[in-house]
């Protein structure tokens, strides 16, 4: 019997919900990457820091939105997934992020490409608490948006400057097993999901 074909990777779109250059939440985001089964194509976001404020007035200006805005709004529609990994500001989401989705939920010539999403969610802190009311305040402003969160495994990275080098390389055996679970689950949720991702892009194009 010939082999099977190789099943196709899916795209999936990576964002650090922060700007710093050595965040923790960024190198979280690679270690996943290094840890994913390869069916999953991940690409982390580079250019979060061009996206404006929210302003109705300028979707007045352009229904695209801004340049940065339709850089990240085109990387989202070209994704069958998106993993985020996020800080906790002030027990909730940050700000950076928080606006970032609010530009993303809203319709476009490219439609609301957070609708049917599916998304895994994920954090780093420096501290003890592990980014759990980030995570919960994320949750919600996801589910507001419709995109499809995977509900478990969790996965609260505390105390991070303990798991990574000085090169931001990830050091823990324990860590690198818990994000290979994490990303094996996200990849059949995206599997498990993507009917529901086909037939909304269906709709919205006709
Ligand atoms: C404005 C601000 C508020 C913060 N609030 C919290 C918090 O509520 N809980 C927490 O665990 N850490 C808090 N921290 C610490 C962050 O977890 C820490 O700065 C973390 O490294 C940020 O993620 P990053 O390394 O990916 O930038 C806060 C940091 C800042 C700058």
């Amino acid at each position: 019997m010939p082999p099977l074909p190789p099943t196709p990777a899916r795209r999936v779109l990576c964002l650090a919900g922060s700007l710093r250059r050595d965040s923790w939440n960024r190198r979280l985001l690679h270690a996943a990457i290094d840890q994913a089964p390869s069916t999953l194509a991940l690409t982390v976001y580079t250019d979060f820091a061009a996206v404006p404020l929210f302003d109705e007035d300028l979707e007045q200006l352009d229904p695209a939105g801004p340049v940065g805005v339709q850089a990240l709004r085109a990387a989202m529609a070209a994704a069958d997934g998106l993993v985020v990994a996020t800080p906790e500001y002030n027990h909730a989401l940050p700000g950076v992020l928080k606006n970032a989705l609010d530009w993303l939920s809203r319709e476009s010539p490219l439609g609301e490409v957070l609708v049917d999403k599916p998304v895994a969610v994920l954090g780093a802190s420096a501290g003890p608490w592990g980014t759990r009311l980030a995570q919960a305040s994320l949750r919600q402003v996801l589910h507001a948006c419709g995109a499809l969160v995977m509900p478990a495994p969790t996965l609260f990275m505390a105390n991070a400057a303990a798991h990574f080098d000085g090169h931001g390389t990830l050091t823990d055996d324990a860590g690198a097993q818990a994000l290979q679970r994490f990303m094996r689950a996200f990849e059949q949720w995206v599997e498990r999901v993507a009917p529901a991702t086909a037939a909304a892009s269906m709709r919205r194009h006709g």
